[in-house]
């Protein structure tokens, strides 16, 4: 599918333009609000087809500034300029500023070779895809929620109702789905904004509820973590996603906290006994470890230990499944089946989100190329045969270290084969053995369980 993004400065009038893009011409939109802010998701999205941009937002003359970015870059990416400038640029198409519809869509489908014909042809799903986090025990529907059979094909009788709107959605039921290896449920298309900004609020109550529960806490983090993957998938970091990842970021340090005197069996436990998905539940072990080693180091701050908890929520946000978060090394890399697109990703996600990161604001000095390092290799591409210690933050060798340790927690935990002292051997000979390892290994040790 082609991608379009669009840079309007009216909203109602984007989001318009974009149902009416994706229903005719099939194409998948990314809504952006500046020209600023369209050259920062450019930054680390590679593919795009098309720019709908208008002239000027406001104060600023946006077609020229993403024009300007293009060009500098040397990315021909077809444009639809709507405004009254006549200047003609290569690859630009320019309509006037009263420009209907209908005229939009018409210029949208030619720059992406779209016929009439195809067109015509196009049809909006009816049903969305949510992951199953998006589906809280005891939340209300607020529509009718569908299941629809592995396999099927995409027609009406692939979906039954699963729950009906203003129903409490049972947990035995969501539990039940998961054990049957289900990802997730449909919506009806036309719910899908309701859906999601119900479902935003609650995460963000219970995110700032003082009485709501552990569980709900980590659960409701879980879906914080990816709504925002999500959101940064479409659409770049907005205000609203610096709000949730925020406030996901101090529940994930509070939990971390909170466990301090409990060890970490009792947060594991926790953990395993109500699945969250791999990303949220690494990140949080690597949370509460991390913070348990830097508060032992002579120069471990309060500000390093909020500083690996915000590089720890964002550092594998870019990737798309929990599988693609597992990969290690080049060997693991190798032996997989993953397709090529994932394999790049997971080659390239952390220069790609210290890219992000460089983006958002008042993020943590240095947190940028912490991420970037997260895998061992300074310019954060792929995974070097050794670390060299030399060459990285203190901050990043002891992410990389407790990554490594909470991997096998994760990985052996479920069967009983965890040991914590076999885990430290095993971590002593695979890292060098460099002062600042040894002494992030120590504390590690001497972690208690
Ligand atoms: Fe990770
Ligand atoms: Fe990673």
């Amino acid at each position: 599918m082609s991608r379009t993004i669009l840079c309007i400065g009216d909203t109602a009038l984007e989001n318009l333009y974009a149902v009416n893009l994706k229903m005719y011409v099939g194409t998948d939109v990314i809504e952006q609000t500046s020209g600023k802010s369209t050259t920062g998701l450019l930054e680390y999205l590679e593919a795009a087809h098309l720019i709908i941009a208008e002239e000027k937002i406001g104060e600023e003359n946006t077609s020229k500034v993403i024009l300007e970015y293009l060009k500098a870059n040397n990315r021909m990416i077809p444009m639809v300029v709507i405004g009254d400038d006549e200047s003609t640029d290569e690859y630009v198409t320019r309509l006037p500023s009263d420009a209907d519809l209908k005229t939009i869509i018409r210029a949208a489908a030619k720059c992406l070779g779209v016929t009439a014909t195809v067109m015509a042809k196009q049809v909006v799903p009816d049903y969305i895809f949510f992951p199953l986090q998006y589906f809280q025990p005891s939340n209300v529907c607020i529509c009718d929620i569908f299941h629809k059979k592995e396999d099927s094909s995409d027609n009406e009788q692939a979906y039954t109702r699963f729950f009906t709107a203003n129903q409490k959605i049972e947990k035995e039921k969501i539990d039940n789905l998961r054990k049957d290896g289900v990802k997730g449920l449909f919506i009806p298309a036309k719910n899908r904004l309701t859906f999601v900004n119900e479902f935003t609020t609650n995460v963000l109550s219970t995110l700032k509820d003082k009485n709501a529960s552990k569980t709900d806490k980590m659960a409701a983090t879980d879906c914080a973590m990816h709504m925002i993957a999500e959101k940064i998938k479409g659409s770049g970091i907005d205000e609203e996603s610096i709000q949730l990842a925020k406030v996901s970021i101090e529940t994930m340090s509070e939990l971390a906290e909170d466990r301090k005197n409990d060890g970490i069996a009792k947060l594991l436990k926790q953990l395993l006994d109500n699945p969250t998905s791999f990303n949220y539940a690494h990140c949080q072990l690597i949370s509460h470890i991390a913070c348990h080693i830097i508060k032992q180091m002579n120069w471990g701050s309060q500000e390093q230990q909020e500083k690996i908890v915000f590089i720890t929520f964002f550092h594998d946000i870019l990737l798309k499944t929990d599988e693609l978060c597992t990969f290690h090394s080049e060997d693991e890399l190798l032996m997989s089946s993953i397709g090529n697109d994932d394999r790049e990703l997971v080659i390239s996600h952390a220069t790609q989100t210290a890219q992000l990161i460089r983006g958002y604001p008042r993020a943590p000095i240095g947190a940028d190329s912490i991420i970037e390092q997260h895998h061992g290799s300074r310019n954060g591409h792929g995974f070097p045969s050794a670390i060299s210690p030399l060459n990285l933050s203190p901050l990043a060798i002891v992410f990389i270290i407790t990554e490594s340790y909470v991997h096998y927690l994760l990985k052996l935990s479920p069967t009983n084969e965890f040991d914590h002292n076999n885990v430290i051997g095993y971590i002593t000979e695979t890292f060098p053995k460099a002062g600042k390892i040894r002494s992030t290994i120590e504390h590690l040790s001497k972690l208690k369980f």
